[in-house]
């Protein structure tokens, strides 16, 4: 067939180590043989074993169409391969059959439900950082076709392909991170394509400015940390925090019909411990409270509950009647609650510098520690961000959210946990 792979394409497709299930992500540049390097693949794997069954995807069906599928054709031209006698392909069934039994399923990956029920022995996942990590868990536990004999030295493989992710995401999480040993990311500049027209970089470069050149055509990941609202948080800060139902507990607030974000602490008298957390979708404080009770039903420390002080347009109903609320249902659990708020907030920006001096004081010293079952809270400390060049709160839009709904599990954690470090130690400037 006359290819001459590029050295990252070469690495994609090679798997280095033994363990049954392949990783491996292709992040790279624009025009950096992503797709190329992916189609090949998944073709290799249909003519190496007999009957194997693919299949292939992407968020939204016209990028299977448009891109994906377009690039498994050319190769088969380039091989020579004839439809309707080395190949089928099936508009109905939107798949790709081979003369010996292989297959290739197309789809989008929009309703993953109704994926389940297939057992596969490759995926391919096109634009991966495009596809939620709930989809990618799920398609990983399709990897469950029956081995034939015949197939030597197989492996199942999931593999795919992306750009480096804008904000620190679970490509990044689960690859850079902390990736297992069959877990590999290969990184793919656009430059190192020898296939792309000349001066074809030089444009991008015209095009954009430095950081998107760095992430879309250097295959950079993003510096994640910069403009960060959470500043020095780093892994000792993330620890196992386990539950002691004879110490007090505190439950800090923000109340929202949508998410309702409380998170759970115990605290000494210069650490807070943030071992849990209740974050709600269209909810109401009461049911909050009872999925707290369910949690914890023998607690037999103080229950102190802190939190917003204000009721500001975000609140469902006014602050006052959230925390009698509280009181009166978690008496109904047989559970008295102490109430310890400000009398008003201070300014956001004194929130923020009490979290984080004690993240990390100038001296070096850790005072909050966070498990790691308080996934939302973690997340807002990851991607907390200000807006470019300005020292407000990005704080996601209404159609912002409408396109990545975990943006709006963004900002109402974070305001639960740092209302209760700002009332314990508070900065006064
Ligand atoms: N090993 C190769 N041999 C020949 N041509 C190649 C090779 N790798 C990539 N190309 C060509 O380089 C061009 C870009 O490749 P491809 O479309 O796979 O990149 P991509 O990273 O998927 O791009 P995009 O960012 O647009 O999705 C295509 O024309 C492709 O055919
Ligand atoms: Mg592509």
């Amino acid at each position: 067939m006359g290819y001459k792979l590029l050295k990252s394409q070469r690495e994609f497709l090679e798997i280095p180590h033994d363990y049954s299930i392949d990783v491996a992500v292709y992040q790279g540049g624009f025009g950096s043989g992503k797709t190329f390097a992916g189609s090949l693949l998944g073709i290799l794997l249909c003519l190496k074993f007999e009957g194997i069954r693919g299949l292939c995807g992407a968020q939204t069906y016209t990028l299977v169409r448009d891109t994906t599928l377009q690039s498994y054709f050319e190769h088969l031209e380039n091989m020579g391969f004839v439809a309707g006698v080395d190949y089928e392909w099936s508009s109905s069934t939107q798949s790709l059959t081979f003369k010996n039994g292989s297959e290739i399923l197309f789809r989008h990956f929009d309703e993953p439900d109704k994926l389940k029920s297939l057992n596969l022995g490759f995926v391919e996942i096109e634009e991966m950082s495009d596809v939620p990590f709930s989809t990618f868990k799920m398609l990983l536990a399709r990897l469950r076709q029956t081995q034939k004999k015949e197939w030597k030295n197989f492996q199942y493989r999931i593999f795919g392909h992306t750009n480096p992710e804008l904000n620190k995401g679970w490509v990044y999480n689960t690859f850079v991170d902390n990736p297992m040993p069959n877990y590999r990311l290969i990184s793919a500049p656009t430059h190192q394509n020898i296939y792309l027209p000349e001066g074809f970089c030089d444009e991008l470069k015209k095009l954009y400015d430095e950081k998107y050149y760095n992430i879309y055509v250097l295959a950079q990941t993003g510096d994640y940390d910069s403009g960060l609202v959470v500043k020095g948080f780093r892994e000792d800060n993330v620890r196992e925090i386990k539950y002691q139902q004879d110490l007090d507990l505190h439950i800090t607030c923000d109340f929202n019909v949508d998410p309702m974000s409380w998170i759970l602490a115990h605290k000494s008298e210069d650490k807070v411990f943030f071992f849990d957390e209740i974050v709600m979708e269209n909810t109401t404080t009461e049911r909050a409270c009872e999925e707290f009770v369910n949690r914890y039903p023998n607690h037999k420390g103080k229950i102190i509950i802190n939190g917003d002080a204000s009721g500001d347009n975000r609140s469902c109903t006014s602050e006052f009647t959230n925390y009698v609320i509280m009181k009166k249902t978690l008496a109904k659990f047989g559970y008295e609650a102490d109430v310890k708020i400000r009398a008003f907030n201070p300014p956001i920006k004194n929130r923020v510098m009490a979290f984080n001096s004690k993240v990390r004081s100038t001296d070096g010293e850790v005072s909050v520690f966070i498990d790691k079952k308080c996934e939302k809270l973690l997340y807002n400390i990851y991607n907390l961000k200000y807006q470019e060049g300005s020292s407000r709160i990005d704080i996601p839009t209404f159609q912002q959210i409408k396109h990545a709904k975990e943006l709006k599990f963004l900002m109402h954690p974070f305001d639960a946990a740092s209302y209760l470090v700002e009332y314990y130690w508070p900065i006064t400037l």
